[in-house]
């Protein structure tokens, strides 16, 4: 029995979909514990693909709870498209539970995200104009709408009244915007509720029974650590808690309840969005990994950025999330390279820096100091042992290993599920490996 948080350890995007449909397998309950519709997973079902955005890919596993925790916020018309795509396809969503207490997203919301953007110029994030900053800003000024709100009609409509009256003078008189209708969104809101209604319970309790029937239970982070709203890249951050203490707040567990945390991680970087990124490369090599990476985002279609591994971030990664071990994906995109870039630490004005800056303005000014190994310059989609790779490639990883001290359990080689090297299980195998009192440190990747 283990109760597993999955985690991304960069800027999101980092391939979080495929292993955590490798370890759902295992898993009695899913649990999607923060976002809301600016995350997106492409999944490919009877030949067809398609792309979730709420929805944790454990649906797919008929014998699966899955839930959508309270930490999240919800769009509920994109949530019921995802419904109505999964039962097109057949596939039951009778195991789909939705919190109570998840704040919704609702169309001034989008409205407000879209024009702030706009509005800030040079200063814009980059969001993802699905509304997520705003729905969160309305949950911490205590004017948001919950999921058990929408089960309420007479309470919704006197509640809405009143929220779009006070959107619509912001919508107005600080955007130039037309005002929505209340009326027309009440209706709108209250045939989703309908709709909805038969997935909505108390998830909270519903994860603590699954806990005490020792039912295994896999936590679900969206995006990643560097854009966690209180450890990330602040302001290039989103609204929420990717970062593994979330799950806790984001669903109503414990942290006594958590019985490990893997992070998940590219073989190299990429990032969506405005905001410093000191491993990018602008040039030719940057376009080749977008190409063979195919790194175009699944919610907005914008092309990441792309960049070298930097292991100071990874590092950074490994202790907010107190990471037990880590998967690495896209090893197979650095296959046709000379030569492979890792960031070691950086130099910040002339200073050596081996730790992650709290200020993003001091982020600004970092430069990479970087050691190069060698490529290996065979594809690697095929293996499915340690044994199999090339020892340049083994070489890489033990390389990274060692610098953020995390043991790579899982390697991801091709998006298909046997592209795979296990190497250790993730779950009951390695645990992070702590120094030695004498400062030496364990083994991290077994060979
Ligand atoms: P928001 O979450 O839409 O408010 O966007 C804030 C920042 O997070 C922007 O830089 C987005 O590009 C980034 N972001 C949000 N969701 C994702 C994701 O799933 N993957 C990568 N970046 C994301």
């Amino acid at each position: 029995m283990a109760n597993v948080i999955v985690i991304g350890a960069q800027w999101g995007d980092e391939g979080k979909g495929k292993i955590t449909d490798l370890l759902s397998r295992s898993a009695d309950v899913v649990v999607r514990y923060q976002g809301g519709v600016n995350a997106g997973h492409t999944i490919v079902v009877k030949g067809q693909t398609f792309k979730l955005h709420l929805i944790p890919s454990g649906i797919l596993y008929p014998n699966t709870d899955c839930i959508i925790g309270c930490g999240t916020v919800i769009d509920p018309q994109i949530l019921i498209a995802e419904l109505d795509q999964l039962k097109e396809l057949n596939i039951s969503t009778d195991h789909l539970l939705i919190s109570e207490t998840a704040h919704v997203t609702m169309p001034y919301h989008r409205l407000i995200d879209q024009a702030s953007e706009e509005r800030r110029g040079s200063y814009k994030i980059g969001t993802t104009g699905r509304g997520i900053g705003p729905t969160y800003a309305d949950k911490s000024e205590r004017t948001g709408i919950r999921v058990l709100d929408l089960m309420n009609p007479d309470g919704l409509r006197e509640q809405l009244e009143w929220t779009i009256n006070y959107k619509n003078v912001i919508l107005e008189k600080l955007y130039n915007l037309p005002p929505l209708d209340p009326q027309e969104v009440i209706e709108q809101y209250l045939g989703y509720a309908e709709r909805l209604r038969p997935h909505v319970v108390d998830t909270s309790l519903k994860i603590s029974d699954a806990i005490q029937r020792r039912r295994n239970i896999l936590f679900e982070g969206a995006q990643g650590t560097l854009l966690d709203l209180d450890h990330g890249t602040y302001p290039y951050v989103t609204s929420s808690n990717p970062v593994a203490g979330g799950a806790c707040v984001g669903t109503g567990v414990g942290p006594t309840m958590i019985d490990r945390v893997i992070g998940v991680s590219k073989a190299y970087t990429t990032r969506v969005g405005e905001g410093p990124f000191p491993t990018e490369l602008d040039g030719e090599l940057g376009e080749l990994l977008c190409d063979r990476g195919a790194e175009f985002g699944t919610t907005t279609g914008r092309k990441r950025r792309c960049g070298w591994f930097d292991a100071v971030i990874g590092r950074y990664a490994v202790r907010i999330n107190g990471m037990d071990c880590m998967a690495l994906t896209k090893l197979d995109v650095l296959d046709e390279l000379e030569e492979i870039k890792v960031c070691v630490a950086y130099d910040i004005d002339g200073d050596r820096s081996e730790h992650f800056p709290t200020s993003s303005r001091q982020f600004a000014r970092c430069r990479p100091i970087y050691k190069t190994l060698p490529g290996w310059k065979v594809s690697t989609t095929n293996c499915r042992t340690l044994e199999d790779l090339p020892q340049a490639a083994l070489d890489y990883l033990k390389f990274l290993a060692e610098l953020m001290e995390v043991p790579i359990a899982i390697v991801s080689l091709g998006a298909s599920r046997d592209q795979t090297i296990i190497v250790e299980d993730p779950i009951h195998g390695p645990k992070r490996a702590l120094l030695h009192p004498d400062g030496t440190p364990a083994t991290l990747l077994s060979a």
